[in-house]
């Protein structure tokens, strides 16, 4: 989508809406951080979130409202800063599920080979194995089921919480994340209830069904519900003259749509 269009911010509400992300290519490559800002004033974002990981003295350095995810060897950030893959995860490791609403990945340039961004859609798959194992899925939605702990170097946090969750609109939420920060807890719940979810969301995570692969170029942005959708990465290779670097911004809020001036909720296109 060319967010030069008109009704460009509620097209890309709608589609969140409905499927969770959107893409779109702004009007000229500029700086990221005003390509970013441009874009959450258009769909009445708010200001940047800083995730509570980021308000340590030892991470200080991360807290930047626009984050630069690119590779360096000086910085020790275990995602930011290397080529390799991501696992399954979601943004605001030691926030409440549902805390961060949104992301957007803005692609100054991508990479020689690889970097695509992965999203997968836990939620639809949490409501398939409602389905077919109740008490699996129950066992996700335990208060103690998942901790993620931090990997930064120096700090040594860590937080406890359900794997989804309802929120006080009785929309479903995520967290899904299974990566090194992750220890599950598999007395949650009932008896063999999140192995077999795991097994479950580990096999649906491979599944095209529910995952997705893709690609940004120079001036795309990609925009997703980071409480709706799980996320990753494909490791890469660089060019030493033009490495993979992409911004990224959080927010508490999601779009919404408007119509003269008024919130509405989106209907789903
Ligand atoms: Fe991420």
């Amino acid at each position: 989508m060319d967010f030069t269009e008109h009704d460009a911010p509620d097209q890309v509400a709608r589609r969140l809406e409905s499927r969770g992300f959107s893409m779109v290519t702004m009007a000229e490559p500029g700086p990221p951080d005003a390509a970013i800002t441009s874009l959450s004033a258009a769909l009445r974002l708010g200001d940047p979130y800083i995730p509570a990981l980021y308000r340590y003295a030892a991470t200080k350095g991360y807290s930047d409202a626009y984050s630069n995810i690119r590779s360096d060897t000086k910085v020790r950030h275990p995602g930011f800063s290397t080529t390799a893959g991501q696992a399954w995860h979601v943004d605001g490791l030691l926030d409440d599920i549902g805390e961060v609403k949104t992301t957007i990945l803005y692609c100054v340039r991508a990479a020689h080979r690889g970097g695509e961004t992965l999203l997968f859609n836990s939620l639809a798959a949490f409501a398939e194995l409602r389905e077919k194992d109740p008490a699996a899925a129950e066992a996700l939605l335990s208060p103690s089921a998942l901790n993620r702990r931090s990997t930064i170097p120096a700090i040594d946090v860590n937080a406890t919480g359900p794997v989804f969750s309802v929120d006080e609109k009785g929309d479903l939420i995520t967290r899904y994340t299974d990566n090194e920060t992750c220890t599950w807890n598999f007395s949650a719940g009932p008896p063999g209830g999140l192995r077999r979810a795991l097994n479950f969301l580990r096999a649906a995570s491979d599944n095209p069904r529910y995952r997705l692969a893709v690609r940004l170029t120079t001036g795309q942005a990609l925009i997703f519900r980071n409480d709706r959708l799980s996320h990753g990465r494909q490791p890469y290779e660089d060019r030493p003259d033009a490495p993979r670097h992409l911004t990224r911004a959080l927010y508490v809020n999601a779009p919404t749509c408007h119509t003269d001036e008024a919130v509405v909720a989106c209907p789903a296109t």
